[in-house]
């Protein structure tokens, strides 16, 4: 099966990419190549933007997947219009093309973000969104496009992840777990901007599994899921944290607390994830740090830009 991962040279898809080779796929990768390359020798590449794709492109694969974009807040933040044309144009416009090519399925890179501010409950995907910053909005606006294109012959997939975290030979040092542990180590010191708030943990193992489960489920299905490792309040992850870095590296952090108001705070159900993709994920935030430190040679040159989106993307 040949797959197109648009977006795929980025901090998911080139953990995500090894494991779909190992799996037997042939992939080619679409991607601007913000952040380098570093996947493997076999990828095929097409260094250019989503939006030059044609119909006559994405003839020869059976699956798209859309992992592109302005990928945080901060970038959204920084260009609204250009979040709006990335985040919601892009992945309907490579939907709708590969519908037209005959594409059997289209998976696309959703998140919780969606929620916006909940009220501690634990959300299922049939509960309402409210989003009211530009990344949130625009990676809804995405999932509506491509999910009103779902037919007999066309499955969409769209996968609200929680916050990856985790090693990747695309490091990403701006992403919740990660962050702490980059200045726990530097530091020896974890700020929490606020103790309190909701969210959902994803380890990148977890992440690649869900997208591995969602190519792989029977051709009929289509819809929208949570995909989460666990949920935590940002003062427990910190707490977890700290406590995985003093039991494998007998190393003692300090936390600081302060009371910014977030305008994220949700916490998710994954069960449908597992009753119709078998998602099942066994990733937690000690299994990520241990993942970090067994990777931690190759990335501890901790304020390289290179590990920050809106560093490289300002
Ligand atoms: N990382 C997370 O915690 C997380 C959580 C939920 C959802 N997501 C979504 O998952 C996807 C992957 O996240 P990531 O962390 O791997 O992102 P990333 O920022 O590391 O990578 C994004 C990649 O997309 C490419 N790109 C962007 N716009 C493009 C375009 N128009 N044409 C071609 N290539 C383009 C960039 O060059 C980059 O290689 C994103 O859509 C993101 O919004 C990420």
């Amino acid at each position: 099966m040949r797959l197109l991962i648009a977006g795929g040279a980025g901090y998911l898809g080139s953990v995500l990419i090894p494991k779909l080779l190992e799996r037997s796929y042939k992939v080619d990768v679409v991607d601007l190549f913000w952040f380098g390359n570093h996947l493997p020798r076999q990828v095929g590449v097409l260094n250019k933007d989503i939006f030059h794709l044609t119909v006559e492109d994405l003839e020869p694969y059976s699956q798209v997947l859309f992992l592109a974009g302005l990928s945080n807040d901060p970038m959204a933040e920084y260009s609204p219009s250009k979040n709006f044309i990335f985040n919601a144009a892009a992945p309907a416009y490579l939907g709708y093309i590969a519908k037209l090519a005959k594409v059997k399925r289209y998976i696309y890179a959703s998140s919780c973000s969606v929620y916006g501010y909940t009220e501690n409950d634990l959300y299922d995907e049939s509960r309402p969104v409210s989003s009211s910053y530009p990344y949130g909005i625009s990676k809804l606006q995405g999932e509506q496009a491509v999910t009103q294109l779902v037919d007999d012959g066309f499955s969409v997939i769209s996968l609200r992840k929680g916050t990856i975290s985790g090693y990747s030979p695309r490091m990403r040092l701006d992403l919740i777990v990660n962050t702490m542990f980059k200045t726990a180590m530097r530091d020896r010191s974890i700020t929490v901007n606020n103790p309190s708030i909701w969210r959902p943990i994803l380890s990148i193992e977890d992440a690649s599994t869900a997208y591995i489960r969602a190519i792989e489920a029977n051709e009929g299905i289509s819809g929208v899921f949570n995909i989460a490792s666990g949920n935590h309040t940002v003062g427990e992850v910190a707490d977890l944290v700290r406590s995985a870095i003093r039991e494998r590296l007998d190393v003692r952090v300090s936390l600081e607390l302060k009371h910014v108001q977030d305008f994220r705070n949700y916490k998710v159900s994954v069960e449908k994830a597992a009753n119709v993709l078998s998602f099942h994920p066994t990733g937690s935030v000690k299994s990520i740090i241990g993942n970090l430190i067994d990777s931690m040679d190759k990335f501890n040159d901790w304020d390289n830009p290179a590990y920050s989106n809106i560093q490289m993307f300002i």
